[in-house]
């Protein structure tokens, strides 16, 4: 099946793993890309030598395991980073076939991508952000719902009512984020509007995710209500249950400022909980969808199973209509 995103992407399935910090290195992205998604670095986290070597490692294994052709896979850009400009030297450089920004504005950094080539994607959270990535001639925009794993938008706008009003609002391939954990999930994001969607949780959970074997588990272990969002005053993000979560909620219940949660949250909280596995004191960043995750699965077969889950699903619906 082909959607105007799969098209867009030249994908075989309208799926991308998401960009997501200390989670999504080379290993992940050639593992979704070899298997008909789009795989994604997430370049967050990264220093510039090490997203150059990880796109080197990236190319060479998209080389030699599809037989025929190179696959294609993107580059996740959060525009908040003071790296940004070396990162696009790099994407330059190695002529990175697809962008994937989020985390400020469309109109900054795309032209300048579309003018080295590149198809650009923009993450946003609300209609009005759609409306100006559209404006700022991204080829796609990606709606990502208050459900989702990671930075999220302060609206609280789930992806069941973000979906189809951006959908209403621009004309460009549209792409569902957040809560995307299973095939019949794919297929109502397919029904909502939708051309394909964005998975993060699921892939963080990976046997290729670079996350730390402690986050893994965590997640597999996590039950409806681990995770609530957080930070809303600093930079909103969806936290699983731990003491460093559970001190943020309690500063926030008490009122205080940005400034407060700035220094509660300090530096490399991130890095510790989900790269160095610290499952208490560090932040674990993942999507509402973590209560569906049983095991760590491979993502490979995960994508394809996905897809065909997918397909049965809209076959199922489909033999529900009455023909006449
Ligand atoms: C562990 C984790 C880290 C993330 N880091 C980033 C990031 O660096 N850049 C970004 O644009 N989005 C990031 N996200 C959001 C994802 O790109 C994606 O849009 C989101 O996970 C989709 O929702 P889901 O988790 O319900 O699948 C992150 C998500 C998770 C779970």
């Amino acid at each position: 099946m082909m959607t105007p995103l799969n098209r867009l992407l030249q994908t075989k399935f309208p799926i991308i793993q998401a960009g997501m910090i200390w989670c999504s290195g080379w290993e992940l992205a050639a593992a979704v890309s070899n298997a008909g998604g789009l795989g994604t670095i997430g370049a967050g986290s990264m220093y510039p030598e090490q997203l150059e070597w990880q796109l080197k490692q990236l190319r060479a294994a998209l080389k030699t395991e599809a037989a025929a052709q190179n696959r294609p896979y993107a580059v996740n850009l959060p525009l908040l980073y003071p790296q940004v400009d070396d990162h696009l030297r790099l994407i330059e450089a190695y002529q990175v076939p697809v962008v994937i920004c989020s985390a400020g504005s469309p109109s900054k950094y795309t032209a300048r991508l579309k003018d080295s080539g590149c198809k650009v994607l923009h993450v946003v959270s609300s209609t009005r952000f759609a409306v100006k990535a559209q404006e700022a001639g991204v080829d796609a925009v990606i709606a990502e719902g208050f459900e989702a794993g990671g930075h999220n938008g302060r609206e609280e706008t789930t992806t069941l009512c973000l979906v189809p009003a951006v959908r209403q609002a621009i004309d460009l391939p549209l792409v569902a984020a957040g809560g995307i954990g299973s095939g019949a999930a794919i297929a109502a994001a397919l029904a909502l509007g939708a051309d394909g969607v964005q998975i993060g949780s699921l892939y963080a959970a990976t046997t290729e995710s670079s996350a730390h074997q402690a986050f893994k588990e965590r997640i597999a272990a996590a039950i409806e209500g681990d995770t609530r969002l957080a930070l809303k005053d600093l930079t909103p993000v969806r936290l699983l249950d731990n003491d460093f979560a559970r001190q943020v909620h309690q500063a926030e219940r008490e009122g205080v400022g940005p400034q407060s949660l700035a220094e509660i949250l300090g530096r490399g909280r991130a890095k510790k909980g989900m790269f160095e596995g610290d499952m208490v004191e560090g932040e674990l960043e993942i999507g509402q969808v973590s209560a569906m995750i049983q095991e760590i699965v491979p993502a490979g077969p995960l994508t394809k199973s996905l897809w065909e889950d997918c397909l049965r699903t809209l076959k199922k619906l489909t033999a529900l209509t009455p023909l006449t």
